[in-house]
């Protein structure tokens, strides 16, 4: 990368920026300059490594958003931003996945206060690097979902775990789930799924202290319990959670070989 070299136009308001799964180096080139140019960083608390905020913004005031509710949020970052000082939201892996972002950022622009989104890399992303896998793999799955297990926010209606295991060729990526394994893999046997499909747990991704744990939809909630893991692990379901299975794609194969009209998008990237 050139010296002179700028990461996006400086923006009015307050970004609200993906802090990345914990690696601060994984946290984007643009989000990078906006925390360390920041003087007030409101994080989303033990989700944001520490370690980032002490690289990139440990001159800043850094406030944990954590048990803090928008009545609070909204005006301390209207006056901050108000009184000239630059104000950055900082959630964290990306803002858009379970992140309750908009209801801050309306508010903000009810207050005359401007917002944008900068984005970050979920952790499903960094759970798929540490497994050496990915979540789309050719013949084993098509499809992604990232999802939750039904709790005290989604009804058990609205749980649809089961509904993407059983798809088959969908990779489940379940956040907010860690201390339900045994719970939501109940659930799964009793829908009937097979016993034996491949779960992947991974605590931490992207952390010093990041685990992985492998098992089956049969193993895996007494795997877990063993561990002792009740927080900050995402739960990959599906043979996709195994790297293992699939087939040479199209795109280095005959494709590339070819002088077919290479206009079919879903290969371009395989
Ligand atoms: C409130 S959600 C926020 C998700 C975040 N916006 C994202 O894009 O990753 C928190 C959940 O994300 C997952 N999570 C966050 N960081 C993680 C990490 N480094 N490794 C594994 N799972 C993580 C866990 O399932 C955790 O319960």
């Amino acid at each position: 990368m050139s010296d002179d070299y700028t990461a996006g136009d400086v923006r009015e308001g307050i970004p609200f920026i993906g802090a990345g799964p914990g690696d601060p180096g994984l946290l984007t080139v643009t989000g990078r300059e906006l925390v360390e140019a920041a003087d007030l960083v409101v994080h989303a608390g033990s989700l944001v490594n520490s370690e980032l905020l002490d690289a990139f913004c440990a001159d800043a005031e850094q406030v944990n958003s954590v048990g803090k509710d928008l009545e609070e949020l909204v005006p301390l970052m209207t006056e901050a931003y108000e009184d000239d000082r630059t104000v950055v939201r900082l959630h964290s892996g990306d803002p858009a996945i379970y992140g309750a972002a908009l209801e801050q950022m309306d508010a903000l622009e009810a207050n005359g206060v401007p917002t944008y989104f900068v984005p970050g890399v979920t952790s499903a992303f960094a759970a798929s690097a540490t497994l050496g896998t990915q979540l789309t793999l050719n013949e084993v799955a098509n499809h992604v979902a990232f999802t939750r297990p039904q709790g005290k926010t989604l009804s058990e209606k609205e749980d649809h775990i089961s509904d993407f295991v059983g798809f088959g060729d969908v990779t489940t990526c379940i956040y907010l789930g860690t201390h339900a394994v045994s719970d939501t893999m109940d659930r799964l046997l009793d829908d009937g799924h097979d016993p034996e499909t491949p779960v992947a747990v991974v605590y931490h991704a992207s952390w010093p202290d990041e685990d992985v744990i492998r098992g089956t939809i049969d193993t895996i909630g007494e795997k877990v319990e063993e561990a002792g893991y009740r927080a900050s692990a995402m739960v990959v379901i599906g043979e996709a959670a195994t790297g293992a299975g699939y087939e040479r794609s199209y795109l280095y194969g005959d494709w590339a070989n070819s002088d077919d009209d290479q206009s079919d998008e879903t290969d371009t990237d395989e």
